[in-house]
């Protein structure tokens, strides 16, 4: 159902790459909602994902653009705004990858090369992002800027690794360019911390069926699943939400402010699988 909530608007989303990637349902829910909007990702990404199909269902145009060079970032916006017909309204930051998580190196063993890696793609990206979008003066007034996070940048999960650190990053980020770019042009800038989803990039997660699993039996709400983070953040791109700025935005079924929940204590009840080594000792990842 669409109440035209971005009618007139223009976006740009970052991070679709195929049906299950939270940012390709955003990108859906802002077209239906009014938007017009640019996709765009790793040149690798196009090749090996199905973005080019969802370009050509939304009758828009993919920008190749590694999200770590600025020089890809200024081509975005630029093209963008020549593709759009004007300044860019809202943008989402959808993008995360660790090499430490994909090369199983744990949080006691990480690569240092790797770690740059995971902060720089999934972190930095985002300050890189909107400095480059502020000085080419991209972004009209009260336009909107989400990136999407994990409750793991606040509490310990086991098996998050080096994302966890990338992650309170990004939400440090929100708050420090949300102070500036709101004080000198009314641009918001928020964090969504969304649900444990299942995507390809929620696939790396260690454990992702369990973790899914738990965090759906403690939310009193359950798991929030794609469909639901679009239309949360189609909420935060709309004038609906003018004075919302520099937060890191719960859309996690109410996890975040639970300890125990009677269905997580009962399955817990009928037994728990231990992570340990063949000496016996417990890893921690
Ligand atoms: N899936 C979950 O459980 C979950 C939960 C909370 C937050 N998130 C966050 O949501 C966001 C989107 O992830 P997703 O779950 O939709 O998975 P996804 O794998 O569909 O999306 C991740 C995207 O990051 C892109 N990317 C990687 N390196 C890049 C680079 N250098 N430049 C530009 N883009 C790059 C990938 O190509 C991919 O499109 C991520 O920030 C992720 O951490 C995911």
């Amino acid at each position: 159902m669409s109440y035209n909530l971005l009618k007139g608007k223009r976006g740009v989303i970052f991070g679709a790459l195929n049906e299950m990637s939270i940012a390709w349902k955003v990108a859906e829910r802002a077209v239906e909602e009014g938007a017009v909007i640019t996709l765009t990702n790793t040149p690798m990404a196009v090749r090996m994902g199905t973005i080019n199909d969802l370009a050509e269902k939304l009758k828009t145009e993919v920008i190749p653009c590694d999200a770590t060079s600025v020089e890809d970032l200024t081509t975005v916006f630029e093209r963008s705004q020549e593709l759009l017909g004007g300044k860019i309204d809202f943008v989402l930051h959808s993008i995360g990858m660790s090499p430490n998580v994909r090369k199983k190196r744990t949080y006691d063993d990480l690569d240092y090369d790797m770690l740059s890696k995971t902060l720089d793609i999934s972190a930095v990206s985002f300050h890189k992002m909107i400095q480059c979008a502020k000085k080419l003066d991209a972004i009209n007034e009260y336009g909107s800027i989400v990136a999407l996070s994990y409750v793991a940048s606040q509490r310990t999960f086991f098996g998050y690794n080096d994302m966890a650190d990338a992650k309170s990053l990004l939400e440090s980020i929100a708050r420090s360019f949300g102070y500036i770019y709101g004080r000198e042009r009314n641009v918001r800038i928020n964090t969504v911390s969304q649900s444990p989803t299942q995507t390809t990039a929620g696939s790396g997660v260690k454990g992702m069926d369990h973790l899914m699993d738990f965090s759906d039996k403690m939310s009193p709400l359950g798991n929030a699943n794609a469909d639901e983070c679009a239309d949360y953040c189609i909420t935060l791109f709309s004038d609906l939400t003018r004075k919302v700025t520099m937060q890191n935005l719960f859309h996690d079924g109410g996890f975040s402010s639970m300890g125990m929940s009677l269905r997580a204590m009962n399955q817990y009840s009928k037994g728990i699988e231990e992570f340990i080594d063949e000496n016996g000792k417990i890893i921690y990842g």
